[in-house]
């Protein structure tokens, strides 16, 4: 298992309010420093933007939950997937996401590094992350839950571990 966390820079887009125009928003670069050093973060990572199981389950689940976690010592909690930051944002937008931040992985270096990639050609979807999710502390993971069985164009996409309650209980343990 990996002890410490990729390091890669993120393109993200941020509101900038010096902005004119409909859609004030710039690129801002994000690295894996910004993200993980002298903190406590759990990332968890799925398959899609948009997708059934990660919009009604898997990234409302963490933002329900996000109080206890920031009770527990967790300084942020991230919202990975492999996709670009324009689907992310309207992602977050749609389901009215209020505290976990979105990581745009769209040229999947962190997925691939973390040995998380695979192919979900079965449904037309390219590369994209594994389910699983993780404790990172101090650029360290301390915690990971991978869905079991990982493989390229798994039929069922299974959704066990990576949960917020899973994570909950390991910070409470
Ligand atoms: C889902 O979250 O339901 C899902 C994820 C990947 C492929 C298809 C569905």
């Amino acid at each position: 298992m990996l002890t410490n966390v990729p390091q890669v820079t993120f393109k993200t887009r941020v509101r900038d309010n010096s902005l004119s125009g409909d859609n004030p928003f710039r690129w801002q670069d994000l690295t894996s420093s910004e993200i993980f050093d002298n903190k406590k973060i759990v990332l968890f990572a799925l398959p899609g933007a948009f997708t059934p199981t990660c919009s009604s389950t898997h990234l409302p689940g963490y933002d329900a939950h996000y109080d206890e976690f920031k009770a527990l010592g967790v300084d942020e909690v991230y919202c990975l997937s492999v996709n670009d930051a324009f689907t992310m944002f309207q992602w977050s937008k749609n389901l009215a996401i209020k505290h976990v931040k979105m990581l745009p992985d769209g040229n999947a270096h962190f997925t691939r590094l973390m040995g998380m990639l695979v192919k979900k050609e079965n449904l037309g979807f390219g590369d994209r992350s594994w389910r699983y999710s993780m404790l990172v502390e101090n650029n360290k993971i301390t915690a990971l839950f991978s869905e079991t069985g990982k493989m390229d164009n798994c039929s069922d996409d299974p959704f066990n571990c990576s949960d917020a309650d899973t994570m909950i209980n390991h910070l409470k343990a």
